[in-house]
């Protein structure tokens, strides 16, 4: 891995909620990996509970994770011991896009959501190239974070023994509930009046980390592209949500 502190990694998605870099692996790491994961079916999801199962399934990805830059970060980032739950495979080529009440109505990645595990980190690696116009991942940067208001609530429910392990948006989830909508999701007018977009593409081996708090969806563009995705993605979680 080349050098990129894990206090960086720290600081961006801290500050942002997601962190990009093409400098992460080398390009003989970058064929181990693709070489690793050329898989045939088109999606692929492998839950495990310790590294040493990733380890069966990729030596690349492991010596990746247990780089200090990357293992000090997961673990300064969660606060806890940092535990690898799934290795997801997709190829995916862009869809056309219903309408975004019909995407939410039916749970899709297309729209934009947090994901409902409360403070995670996924850690994705393009197998391919992929293009600006694309099904690349958009991320709603600094939605990760939990408004002060929030916060404050949350404090005192706690206080009082409820919400223990409440660590995720709590009024746009109720407020959905109320509405009786996906509680997880977030339409794209108030998505995009609030954040910025970061849209992710890029050359394979392109590296991107970021914290499923925030608001995230797979992009979408009037001009279908013709290669397909493919994304290798790490879920890391603290011990103590197990
Ligand atoms: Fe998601």
């Amino acid at each position: 891995m080349e050098l990129v502190s894990n206090d960086t990694i720290l600081k961006e998605i801290n500050n942002n909620g997601i962190f990009v870099s093409e400098n992460l692996l080398k390009n003989n790491e970058i064929e181990r990996l693709c070489h690793e994961f050329s898989f045939d079916e088109d999606v692929k999801i492998i839950d495990i509970s310790n590294l040493n199962e990733l380890k069966q399934f990729s030596e690349t990805l492991y010596n990746f994770v247990q780089n200090k830059n990357i293992s000090k970060f997961l673990e300064d980032y969660l606060g806890d011991v940092p535990v690898c739950t799934t290795i997801h495979f997709t190829r995916c080529k862009q869809t056309e896009l219903k309408s975004e009440k019909n995407e939410i109505n039916d749970g899709s990645v297309m729209a934009f959501h947090n994901d409902d595990k409360g403070k995670q980190i996924k850690i994705n690696f393009l197998l391919k190239d992929l293009e600006k116009n694309s099904n690349g991942l958009g991320y709603a940067m600094k939605s990760h974070r939990i408004n002060w208001l929030e916060k404050l609530i949350l404090y005192f429910l706690k206080k009082l023994n409820y919400m223990k392990k409440w660590d995720k948006h709590l009024f746009n989830y109720y407020k959905n509930k109320y509405k009786n909508r996906k509680v997880n999701y977030m339409f794209s007018e108030e998505v995009l009046n609030k954040f910025n977009i970061k849209h992710v593409y890029g050359k394979k081996g392109l590296v991107y980390i970021f914290d499923t708090n925030g608001f995230h969806r797979q992009g979408h563009s009037a001009q279908v592209s013709s290669s397909p995705r493919e994304v290798l993605t790490l879920y890391f979680l603290g011990k103590k949500k197990l």
